[in-house]
């Protein structure tokens, strides 16, 4: 067996998760689900959701990847496979596999694919913003006209693609955790300033307009609202939960297959994940929402909706005068921070397949998967009303991963037993984790990602998502899902069969790796 990379430092292995982590999630998505779903009203769910669903979770993800990783394994496929076999028999356990291996595949190939798009759109506001280019414009229009622009959405696009390739083809400890050692700590030095500011502000327009306001909708628990609408702001908040923590996306695997046999999950898992809570409540929920409450008032504030961070905080640069710019920077470049370094984790997901299974060499491997995000990404390039990206995130940003979510539980909880799985999540832990949380994952967990899912399908059904649409852009974003399930579950199906033939041939478990 090859021997794969190591994280070099402990420090090193927190910040690239928490990268993976922290992203566009925590400062774009999060306000926007918060406003949308009434505030205090979401933060109830959003908490259960995080010690019930989130934390566990986590810890079972990491379990994953680093048994796989023993085996050798950066992709979720065989990862799924080697683990399924301790109750099953190989070549059921390759059911698993491939089920898995397809997930992880259409969300690092197409999540990623619009994802940084997104993240193309904050490095050129971040340069709009230094040049004051939408002073004296109007933000929505000016938005639009930026996506329909080719020459500038490329422009921006393939700086990321560029820099994503460079930073990949250098490799686990000088690309991935060097990058983000630096990259890390300014993206909350500058939320830092931002946050400090934004508390700052008091009440620049109307008296009753205030950054506090907006903090006090955020953290003001609204029992009303949340007990009329229970269903739709608690699977939002959950779904919320998998997003923010890059969970059932087969990236906190990957990057957990870099650690060593006996390396810390506990602990690594929870400061991953406070890491990650501290940057999305802390941070994220002392931004968008109470800036726009004291510049746009609470109205404007909460319907701001997607637009929230491109559309209407450029506003409020805007009213704040030349300074402005240098807060409209910051929040741009804090938005590139983010979602760079989680674009990073999905990249290198689609390398450890390439070098896994094609015994590519990571450079050429870098090189192939710019070119596979180009050609992906192409339809939303070209496509300014954003029909593609949205149909793309209904799917694989949203369904697809509670979906992954769920077979993690099966796989990681109840065919490799809750027994094993326990022990293994302590093998060189340093502190225990309360009894309590082994029923959280034999049972807790799985109904809830249960419940999840099903009223997410329910959400769709009648939302009209399951429809059938005349746009041919929307069917455009369901082929590309089809087809990259078709490839993800036939390269998985070979890797596997690959490396484990002789016995899935004899049906039988051979190779064992202590
Ligand atoms: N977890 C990443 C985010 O929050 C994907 O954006």
């Amino acid at each position: 067996m090859n021997q794969r990379e190591r994280w070099a430092t402990k420090m090193g292995l927190i910040l690239a998760m928490a990268g993976n982590a922290i992203g566009l999630g925590n400062f774009w998505r999060f306000p926007y689900q918060l406003a949308k779903n009434g505030g205090g009203a979401f933060m109830i769910p959003y908490f259960i959701s995080l010690l019930l669903l989130g934390i566990p979770l986590m810890w079972v993800e990491w379990v994953i990847g680093r048994y796989g990783g023993k085996y050798g394994h950066g992709t979720l496929g065989p990862m799924f496979y080697v683990m399924s076999r301790e109750r099953l028999r190989p070549k059921s356990a390759l059911i698993f596999g491939v089920i898995g291996g397809m997930l992880a595949f259409i969300i690092t190939t197409l999540l990623n694919s619009y994802y940084i798009h997104v993240i193309s759109w904050s490095v050129a506001y971040t340069a709009y913003s230094a040049t004051g280019a939408y002073y004296g414009a109007n933000t929505v229009e000016f938005f639009l006209s930026h996506v329909a622009s080719l020459p500038a959405v490329v422009w921006s696009w393939l700086l990321v693609l560029v820099l994503l390739a460079i930073c990949l083809a250098m490799g686990i400890v000088k690309g991935i955790e060097r990058w983000n050692k630096v990259m890390m700590p300014t993206l909350y030095v500058v939320a830092l300033i931002l946050v400090v500011r934004s508390l700052t502000l008091g009440s620049p327009v109307k008296p009753e307009w205030s950054s506090l306001a907006g903090l006090e909708y955020i953290w003001k628990p609204d029992f009303d609202t949340l007990s009329k609408n229970f269903f739709t702001i608690s699977l939002a908040a959950a779904g919320q939960i998998f997003f923010t923590l890059s969970l059932g996306m087969g990236i906190l695997q990957n990057y957990a297959s870099y650690l060593g046999k006996d390396d810390d999950i506990v602990a690594s898992g929870l400061a991953t994940t406070s890491l990650n809570e501290f940057a999305e409540v802390i941070l994220g929920g002392s931004l968008a929402i109470p800036i726009a409450f004291a510049y746009l008032g609470p109205e404007q504030a909460i319907k701001g909706g997607v637009g929230l961070a491109y559309m209407s905080l450029p506003n409020v640069f805007i009213s704040m005068g030349e300074v402005g710019r240098v807060f409209g920077t910051l929040w741009f470049f804090l938005l590139f921070l983010a979602g760079f370094t989680s674009a990073i984790a999905m990249y290198n997901y689609l390398i450890s397949i390439l070098e896994e299974d094609l015994g590519m060499k990571r450079k050429l491997a870098s090189l192939m998967v710019f070119v596979i995000y180009f050609v992906l990404g192409l339809p939303v390039a070209l496509d300014p009303d954003l029909v593609v990206l949205s149909e793309l995130d209904n799917w694989v940003g949203s369904y697809v991963l509670v979906v992954l979510g769920l077979f993690d539980l099966i796989v990681g909880v109840w065919l490799f037993a809750p027994s094993r799985l326990w022990d293994e999540m302590h093998r060189g832990a340093f502190m225990r984790i309360p009894l309590f949380y082994k029923y959280v994952l034999m049972a807790v967990a799985p109904v809830f990602v249960m419940i999840l899912l099903a009223g997410t399908t329910y959400e769709y059904y009648v939302g009209g998502v399951f429809a059938w649409s005349a746009d041919w852009r929307v069917n455009l974003a369901r082929v590309m899902i089809l087809v990259m399930l078709v490839i993800g579950a036939l390269e998985t199906y070979f890797a596997i069969k690959k490396k484990y033939g002789e016995e899935l041939a004899k049906n039988q478990k051979l190779i064992v790796v202590e």
